[in-house]
């Protein structure tokens, strides 16, 4: 019998890569790959690429560099393939810039990942003959992505991303999503409810439906009807096995009544809604072409806590966008003061090849930016901060995810994603537990059981029997 290749694959960026590189890994099983967890272990090395800001870009050109080098001290040759998103921007170049690198492969041809190693293979150590995949082709990728094993989704535990919708046609004048990943497109509905039957089956009770306009998601069902993200979530939340669902990316404008419905309609869509509005300044938002204002994002606010009382909000912020002034960025803070968020993201604006916003006047130097990145993540840190001091003494219904650090420590995550430590034996992962939230610290919540699905007291349990039969089964 044949050594079975090893298999390594780094993802940065968003959780779509996650999800990329966990089907990469599904693809290459199937060619008798088994994944490591060390780059120098592996045959064959994939970096799964992020070209939003130029900080992640250049992560990968610093990975390659120590690829190369253990390489060298090794004195051993491994495939080194370069995905994602650096991938389709830039090409050609990567093989110039990285002469480590065989296989450059853009995020629609994963599914040709197979014959194009072959053909890497092939051409043995002539590393100059490098090979560059970065067309969008006619075919959907995932019609030949084969599922993943059954063992496989049982290793990666309770929780599953699903893609429902790929690009974007929003043309933020700072984003580079719409060249790397293209055109929106979602799936159709009955090949995303495969996947989570599937998953569910495997044991998943969480699936996070993602997207970089999830909410424009527009697919169709089996009676040809266009479907919108609402329908989509109700129909995923009716899997039996599945208690919790969620969505990301979502964009403000696309935030429509059904969706909102649904919030307020379904008890397993998690009150936790990441709502990217990158700017509280009107100014700055049309520079950005974001088509709002922040009078809309106040608007779809309140309509979503409206519907949903208990819901919390999350969102990512850009400081320093080409010609921002003080006063703009006091409107920023001013909406984070009025909205008041349980976490955030914020970023320096950086500027991004072949993006409008690149060759936009009023490019600001960094100490600007970094003044500006600090007083708003302070902002944001208090507010965070507060969220979870205010969760102290609540009653969560808590997913138990993976073991705690000590023995008999569970983690789990609240409607919130914030990890919640508490003691339970391991048995117990993937089932849904009461927990009376006891301490707050900076990293996590934690707790004491008071009932679930797997101990004895079910008190206020909401879900149905069936499904908790099911699980401890
Ligand atoms: N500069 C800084 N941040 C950016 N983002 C996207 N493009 C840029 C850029 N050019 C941020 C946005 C987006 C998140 C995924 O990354 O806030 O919501
Ligand atoms: Fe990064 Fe955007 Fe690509 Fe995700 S889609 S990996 S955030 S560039």
């Amino acid at each position: 019998m044949t050594e079975p290749r090893k298999l390594y694959v780094r993802s940065f960026g968003c959780q779509m890569n996650v999800y990329d590189a966990q089907r990469m890994t599904d693809t290459l099983a199937r060619e008798g790959y088994v994944e490591t967890d060390t780059a120098e272990d592996a045959d064959l090395v994939i970096l799964n690429t992020c070209h939003i800001r130029e900080k992640a870009a250049e992560k990968v050109y610093s990975e390659l560099g120590r690829l190369r080098k253990s390489q060298e001290e090794a004195g051993r040759r491994q495939m080194v393939a370069v995905a994602g998103c650096v991938a389709q921007a830039e090409g050609a170049e990567i093989l110039k810039r990285a002469r480590t690198v065989d296989l450059v492969v853009g995020p629609q041809s994963y599914h040709k990942l197979p014959e194009l190693i072959a053909q890497a293979e092939a051409r043995g150590s002539n590393r100059r003959a490098g090979i560059v995949e970065t067309e969008f082709p006619v075919e959907d990728k995932f019609d030949f992505l084969p599922p993943p094993s059954r063992a496989a989704i049982a290793k990666r535990g309770p929780t599953a991303f699903v893609t429902v919708q790929e690009g974007c046609d929003k043309f933020c004048t700072f984003c580079v999503v719409p060249y790397t990943r293209g055109a929106e497109v979602s799936r159709p509905v009955a090949k995303i409810l495969d996947e989570v039957i599937r998953l569910a089956d495997g044991g998943v009770r969480e699936v996070t439906l993602i997207g970089q306009n999830v909410n424009g998601y527009h697919g169709v069902d089996a009676g040809g009807r266009d479907v919108g993200l609402a329908e989509l979530v109700r129909r995923v939340a009716q899997v039996p096995g599945i208690a919790r669902v969620r969505y990301t990316t979502s964009h403000p404008r696309d935030m429509d009544d059904d969706l909102i419905a649904a919030h307020r309609d379904l008890p397993a869509l998690m009150p936790y809604l990441h709502l990217p509005v990158q700017s509280g300044s009107n100014r700055v938002l049309a520079a950005m072409n974001r088509r709002h204002d922040r009078e809309l994002f106040f608007a779809i606010v309140e309509k979503v806590r409206a519907a949903r009382p208990d819901i919390a909000f999350s969102s990512d912020f850009i400081v320093g966008f080409p010609g921002e002034t003080d006063e703009d960025f006091a409107d920023t803070l001013d909406l984070v003061e009025k909205v008041g968020f349980a976490g955030a993201f914020s970023f320096k604006y950086s500027s991004r090849p072949g993006t409008p916003a690149a060759s936009m006047d009023g490019q600001l130097p960094e100490d600007v930016k970094s003044a500006r990145i600090h007083a708003l993540q302070a902002l944001l840190d208090r507010q965070k901060a507060a969220f979870d001091a205010a969760c102290r003494g609540r009653r969560f219904e808590i997913l138990l995810e993976k073991p705690g650090r000590f023995p008999g420590q569970l983690i789990g995550r609240s409607p919130y994603l914030q990890s919640v430590v508490v003691e339970a034996p391991v048995e117990a992962i993937g089932t849904l537990a009461l927990v009376d939230v006891r301490e707050v610290s900076t990293k996590s919540l934690s707790g004491d059981i008071v009932g679930g699905e797997f101990f004895a007291d079910n008190v206020g349990m909401n879900r149905s029997a069936r499904q908790s039969e099911k699980v401890e089964a």
